[in-house]
């Protein structure tokens, strides 16, 4: 069957069309079209996504990437060109999600097919699967796995014993981490969205540490939860600590280029340890056997890295049986592609419980 998916949670429109056939752990998937805009250059000015400007804009481009979809899929609007449309009903923005899902509602009657409406968290999560092939199939994933969920509005760990059943086993309790990034890259008078800003200076700050000596500032930042017993995350704390850290030590203008890099070094360091060290306790508290990165932050190196010394043979016992899933780098930020394939996946789960098109609204604060 064809798929035609939506996403249009915050600021990217992303429209594809996939072909599709198996069940949930054989699923097979063609792209056939796929295709995001992204609103970055709009939002500059306002340093955050403005939320009416973004539904403006998703409003515009929708019926635009749709003909240029449909026309590299090579299919005709007129006729029913697909047989299930999948779109995202939160969380997200609710003004842009409502854009999407009444978009998805007009096109779900025109051509007399069902909507599936999908989790983006659960489509990031699922976005490992795709790759840069045209052609993937989804691979065995071995159970208990586990999920660590990063954006700009969530960080959550999730376990999966089964697929399609989500327990969320930590989570943050203020401040998602792409959040800190984006808050972080501001203070640094660096431009939306801060969180690549943030980590291209702090590559390179890495990469040139023997030039920082021990005569210059140094800094420290602290790491909030590290050691708490829970697998819970804290990230405002940290973003303050870099705030009255620039309070004390600027005004940002006179900072140099040196200094800034070494905050936004020390910062991801920080941000990325508490990452890393509430995952690796959630891997060995859950006997986990996959390990799961997704979501906007995952396009971050320095948590790629240590991700991949956290599970390799090296690691010990723990680390060793597992095996460690990042979405491919173009797939790392919001795209439909990943909300194709989680839509299919609770299609063929639910068929018989698909709702009705005008059922179907935008929840922003929905959960997995
Ligand atoms: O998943 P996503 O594209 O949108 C949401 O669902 O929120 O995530 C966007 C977030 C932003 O906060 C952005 O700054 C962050 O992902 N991000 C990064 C990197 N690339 C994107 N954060 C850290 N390092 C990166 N390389
Ligand atoms: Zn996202």
């Amino acid at each position: 069957m064809k798929i035609l998916s939506i996403e249009t949670s915050c600021d990217d429109t992303g429209i594809s069309i996939m072909e599709v056939k198996g069940g949930i752990t054989n699923a097979s998937f063609t792209v056939l079209a796929n295709n995001v805009s992204s609103q970055i250059d709009i939002h500059i000015p306002y340093g955050g996504v403005f939320p009416a400007l973004a539904k403006r804009e998703h409003i515009k481009n929708l019926p635009i990437i749709l003909g240029k979809t449909l026309k590299e899929a090579k299919l005709n609007k007129k006729n029913k060109p697909v047989d299930l449309i999948t779109v995202t009903h939160g969380p997200g923005l609710e003004p842009t999600l409502w854009t999407g899902i009444t978009f998805a509602q007009e096109l779900a009657k025109k051509w007399n097919v069902p909507i599936m409406p999908v989790n983006h968290m659960e489509g990031h999560m699922l976005s490992i699967f795709a790759n840069k092939k045209k052609k993937f199939k989804i691979s065995k994933i071995k159970n208990p796995t586990l999920a660590l969920l990063v954006s700009g509005g969530h960080t959550e760990l999730v376990l999966i014993k089964k697929w399609m059943n989500y327990e969320i086993i930590g989570q943050t309790l203020d401040d998602a981490v792409g959040e800190a990034f984006d808050k972080v890259a501001r203070m640094l008078n660096l431009p939306y969205p801060g969180g690549p800003q943030i980590s291209l200076l702090a590559e390179k700050a890495r990469k040139d540490k023997l030039r920082i000596t021990n005569n210059e500032l140094r800094i420290k930042l602290p790491r909030p939860m590290l050691y708490s017993k829970n697998l819970d995350f804290s990230f405002s704390g940290l973003k303050t600590a870099v705030l009255y850290l620039v309070r004390d030590i600027g005004p940002i203008e006179t900072l140099n280029e040196k200094t800034k890099a070494q905050i936004a070094l020390e910062f991801e360091n920080a941000a990325i340890e508490c990452l890393v060290h509430k995952t690796k306790k959630a891997i060995e508290k859950y006997k986990i056997k996959t390990l799961i990165v997704a979501g906007g932050v995952s396009a971050n190196k320095h948590l790629k890295n240590e991700m991949e010394k956290t599970t390799s043979a090296k690691a010990g016992q723990a680390g060793k049986k597992v095996k460690l899933f990042f979405p491919t780098q173009e797939l790392t930020g919001d795209n439909s592609l990943m909300i194709g394939i989680a839509g299919y996946l609770n299609y063929i789960k639910n068929k018989k419980k698909v709702p009705t098109i005008n059922s179907i609204k935008a929840t922003g604060n929905l959960r997995l």
